[in-house]
């Protein structure tokens, strides 16, 4: 296999390969096995001040071209989630797992963003990615931080001076412009961009004659939003000069090297999970081995990027 390694923000991943927040990443346990898969980092649920119920069922729905769900940011709460990720650190270390721990905060408020941060950071987790870009809770919280570039600086510049801990800024699809929001998370002390979150949307049940999910909304994952999140990151990797963490619809090794093409170094799995089972996760780093071998790649960083290099005849 050649190396698979990628720098971050300075931290060494093993590979560009990462588990996204909110799958598998409840428990401790759960982490711990998705590390020994060969994934090249794990990210746990988002984690808020208090504990949150989350919304009520049905909250996630399989639909022809991948998952809605309306979960509403369901977690114990920052103080249980200390415990999760020292555990998950204590089971990774005892495994002697290579990758990285990212440990990701919810909050309501500014303030409860810093406090979260701060408290995830006694944990030691390797980043803190701070997700301000939830569709599902819009009904009961208003829009997202991220829907505004005012917001979204406000919220980053409040867990940068929180958190000794590099942080990684996670983005939503559901905004005019995607890279007005970016630049104002960079400005603001981001140390990377995460981007996608899931793409607000709806699926109606035409027997029950209403929407399936009881929120009625949620957030649409999986390959259908794969395009979505690819044009995301290109564009967002010609305006920014912050490291991105592609998300969106990967599945596939082939897929994560498209999402390395538009501009990500690493490259984050959610939906794929659910059919990959959390001990099949590594099989997207072999694949992404198996096309570098193919076509002479001896890293993944030669990747990054690789679409937006001219063409033979821009060059001339
Ligand atoms: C059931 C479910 C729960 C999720 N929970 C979170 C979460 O707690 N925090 C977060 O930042 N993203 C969450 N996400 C979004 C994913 O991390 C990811 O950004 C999105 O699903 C797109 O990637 P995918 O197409 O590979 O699933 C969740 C997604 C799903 C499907």
């Amino acid at each position: 296999m050649p190396d698979m390694r990628v720098s971050f923000c300075g931290v060494e991943f093993p590979n560009p390969t990462v588990l996204a927040s909110g799958i598998l990443g409840t428990t401790a346990p759960l982490l711990a096995r998705v590390a020994a898969s060969g994934i090249g980092g794990v990210t746990s649920k988002s984690a808020s001040p208090r504990p949150r119920a989350g919304h009520p069922n049905p909250s996630v729905l399989k639909w022809g071209a991948g998952f809605i769900n309306a979960v509403g940011l369901a977690n114990p709460g920052i103080e249980a989630q200390v415990k999760i990720l020292r555990e998950t650190r204590r089971l990774m270390q005892e495994q002697g797992s290579p990758a990285r721990l990212i440990a990701s905060i919810f909050a309501e408020s500014v303030d409860g963003f810093a406090l979260a941060a701060e408290a995830l950071s006694r944990a030691e987790p390797d980043f803190i990615e701070v997700n301000i870009s939830c569709p599902n809770v819009a009904r009961e919280l208003g829009r997202p931080f991220a829907s505004d570039p005012e917001d979204t600086a406000s919220v980053t510049r409040a867990v940068k001076n929180a958190t000794y801990l590099p942080i990684i800024v996670k983005l939503s699809p559901n905004v005019t412009d995607i890279v007005e929001i970016a630049l104002a998370a960079e400005e603001a002390g981001a140390d990377a961009i995460a981007a996608i979150n899931t793409v607000a949307g709806m699926v109606i049940d035409i027997r029950a004659r209403r929407p399936v999910l009881a929120n009625l909304e949620g957030g649409v994952s999986g390959p259908a939003i794969k395009p979505i999140a690819v044009r995301s990151v290109y564009k967002i990797y010609e305006a920014v000069s912050v490291p991105i963490l592609g998300i969106g619809g990967i599945s596939s090794g082939e897929d994560a090297v498209e999402m390395m093409m538009a501009g990500a170094s690493l490259v984050g799995v959610g939906s794929a999970a659910y059919w990959l089972g959390p001990d099949g996760l590594g099989r997207i780093r072999d694949e992404m081995a198996d096309f570098m071998a193919e076509e002479g790649f001896a890293s993944p960083t030669e990747m990054i990027g690789l679409a937006h290099a001219p063409t033979e005849d821009e060059d001339a």
